[in-house]
């Protein structure tokens, strides 16, 4: 699609209709119908885009696209470039100023219509119903891929096209691994399971995190730190909204956190110093969240003139701390391969946010309830 001209037109280029090949290989529209159907102001059959483009690109003062997104298409574009170049003598020129129209592209992705909503709604309860499936299915002896199984069983039977991105199963001390995806482990009595799995619907994603214990009861530590871990997501929660920098949520969770540390005795000293000094950093690695739309990281800017972002009403970000206790010595053995994330995914309203993954369980009773129990 190319929107070009002094009053911009909007230009569609695309297959020419074929009904051999539309018998081999599906529908399509045409350039004729596709005009009618997706409302541009043109279409052309993409045959003619080689010789029209020159022509187009002649006399314009810009070009806005996205360069070394794909370098044949790079070539292309440049090769356009120079023939409108070749011109010169005959009057045309070329544009002088290129662009990339991601900055303006990446911007308007950024706050969500009320049809992205509704999409986005609709991936959030579908993945919320496979973190409950997978919960329900989680027992001693069974393997992290039959889990994995089930999640994509619950994807794809609600009409989700794919998972957002490959889900992470990680039992035992593997919920310490942060990008833990072998999903091969047999899941052993007394260990958590950390499950990060979302699924794409209709080009969204959502992306959710629980942990619950493999044989359906909490040990004493693995509660300390669960509720460590969602306290400090309600506090990030609580600071997500309207005019709240981009690094509110990140700074509150980070506070309990830390706090949560030294009183489990796992850093030493004051709360300003573990947090000033990093220290917390060796439990929790990672940030908060991440914007969340097309892609499950999507595109976008955190910060504007280096400095952290406000949020907007309509943002999508996740909210998703963590704490990750490796076997080591100098830790209490309580603790050890512990590993926590719990991640929602949220939407900046008017007055606050609100929390589009909130069906899926995640206080310890409701899930002590499920897990095991299908
Ligand atoms: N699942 C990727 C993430 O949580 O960022
Ligand atoms: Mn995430
Ligand atoms: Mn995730």
């Amino acid at each position: 699609m190319l929107i070009a001209g002094e009053k911009p037109q909007s230009l569609l280029f695309c297959r020419e209709k074929n009904l051999e090949r539309e018998t081999w290989d599906g529908f399509r529209f045409g350039p004729q119908a596709a005009q009618e159907v997706f409302g541009v102001d043109a279409a052309h059959p993409i045959a003619q885009l080689e010789e029209m483009l020159p022509a187009l690109m002649g006399n314009q003062p810009a070009l806005f696209y996205a360069p070394g997104a794909d370098a044949e298409w790079d070539a292309r574009v440049m090769r356009w470039l120079n023939q409108v170049r070749a011109q010169s003598r005959v009057g045309i020129s070329a544009p002088q100023d290129i662009h990339d129209i991601r900055s303006l592209l990446d911007e308007m992705r950024l706050v969500k219509d009320g049809h992205e909503l509704e999409i986005m709604r609709r991936a959030a309860g579908i993945s919320a119903k496979a973190h409950v499936r997978a919960m329900r299915a989680t027992r001693p002896g069974r393997m992290e891929f039959e889990i994995e199984a089930e999640l994509l069983y619950e994807f794809r039977r609600h009409g989700a096209q794919f998972p957002a991105y490959w889900p992470i199963v990680a039992s035992g001390a593997s919920a310490c691994v942060l990008h833990y995806n072998e999903n091969n482990a047999r899941m052993e009595d007394g260990g958590l399971l950390l499950i990060d799995a979302g699924c794409e619907l209709d080009g969204y994603a959502s992306d959710i995190t629980r942990t619950w214990p493999i044989n359906g009861r909490f040990s004493g530590a693995q509660k300390d730190v669960y509720e460590l871990v969602l306290a400090a997501q309600a506090a990030a929660i609580a600071a997500t909204g309207p005019g709240a920098s981009w690094d509110a949520p990140h700074e509150a969770a980070v506070r309990v956190l830390a706090q949560g540390m030294i009183d489990f005795g796992l850093c030493q000293g004051s709360l300003d110093k573990v947090i000033e000094a990093g220290d917390y950093k060796r439990f929790y690695m990672h940030r908060t969240g991440h914007w969340l739309g097309l892609d499950v990281h999507d595109a976008g800017e955190y910060k504007l003139d280096a400095k952290w972002r406000p949020l907007k009403e309509g943002m999508t970000l996740t909210v998703e701390p963590g704490c990750y206790i490796r076997a080591a010595e100098d830790v209490p053995e309580a603790y050890w391969n512990i590993g926590v994330r719990i991640e929602d995914d949220v939407l900046v309203t008017r007055d606050g946010c609100e929390v589009i993954t909130a069906e899926t369980p995640k206080s310890v009773a409701a899930i002590e309830a499920l897990v095991g129990h299908e």
